[in-house]
């Protein structure tokens, strides 16, 4: 069922789409989530050396080529000549990375879009360029990333726009420094005006620390969750967001 209309309800988020039946980042992986009613997607972006915006996960086109293109060196338009189907199954040749524009277009009413940011502030103009001329909801939209830089910068020019600071539990990705401590945590979301706090799953979090992001006023968003178990256990911590692999609900 659809936790839309509830906002207290945890939304349940299909991780690159349904990447188990379908090529990852891929507009039928995401139009497969919508079908089996997940409440949003989450899907990484890139940008292009002629300032475009594409969703891929890694910097380079290798894994869902077999070509090594790195994107930021690469127009769309060569972006656009490689199979992203192929990889995964042949029945998928012919596929081509999507634009975040191409994205956009394919998200039915109400539901979200958990836009991962790969790259760095250099993205935002244009970003703010295609949602600008785009009609997409902002309610929508949630940016994620582990780059701290790219959410404070966000802020500042879209304050309307929700972000979530990205980090696993014990380690922030970038700066491979401790952010566990909860105060150290709460600092930094403060500091980068952020409207929530993405982690990775971790034996150790717990009710507690759940409920003090939130109780400060902060979104907690959890990835990937891809077992029953652990589903069962962050819904009753409720969390705003579980992120999965898992190709249905659950
Ligand atoms: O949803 C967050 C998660 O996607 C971050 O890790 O490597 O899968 O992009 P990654
Ligand atoms: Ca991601």
């Amino acid at each position: 069922m659809s936790n839309l209309n509830n906002p207290s309800k945890t939304l349940n988020i299909s991780h690159r789409g349904i990447s188990k039946e379908a090529p990852e980042n891929t507009i039928p992986a995401f139009k497969l989530a919508f079908e089996r009613e997940f409440d949003g997607i989450e899907a990484d972006f890139h940008l292009t050396k002629d300032g475009e915006i594409v969703c891929i996960h890694d910097r380079s086109t290798l894994k869902v080529t077999g070509i090594k293109k790195i994107v930021k060196k690469s127009t769309l338009t060569e972006l656009k000549k490689l199979d992203v189907g192929l990889w995964f199954d042949k029945s998928w040749q012919g596929l081509t990375m999507p634009t975040l524009s191409e994205v956009l277009q394919i998200i039915p009413q109400g539901k979200k879009l958990f836009m991962e940011i790969k790259c760095g502030v250099e993205i935002i103009p244009k970003f703010l360029q295609i949602l600008n001329s785009s009609q997409f909801p902002r309610e929508q939209l949630t940016i994620i990333s582990f780059n701290a830089a790219v959410l404070k910068t966000l802020k500042k020019y879209a304050p309307f726009l929700k972000t979530s600071l990205l980090s696993g539990f014990a380690i922030n990705y970038q700066s491979r420094r401790r952010i566990s401590s909860t105060k150290k945590v709460l600092r930094k979301l403060q500091l980068i005006k952020a409207d929530g706090l993405s982690l990775q799953t971790h034996k150790l979090l717990n009710q507690e620390f759940v409920k003090k992001i939130q109780n400060a006023g902060y979104e907690y968003h959890v990835w990937t969750v891809d077992d029953a178990e652990t589903f069962k256990k962050y819904r009753e911590m409720g969390v705003n967001s579980i992120t999965t692999n898992l190709p249905t609900l659950i």
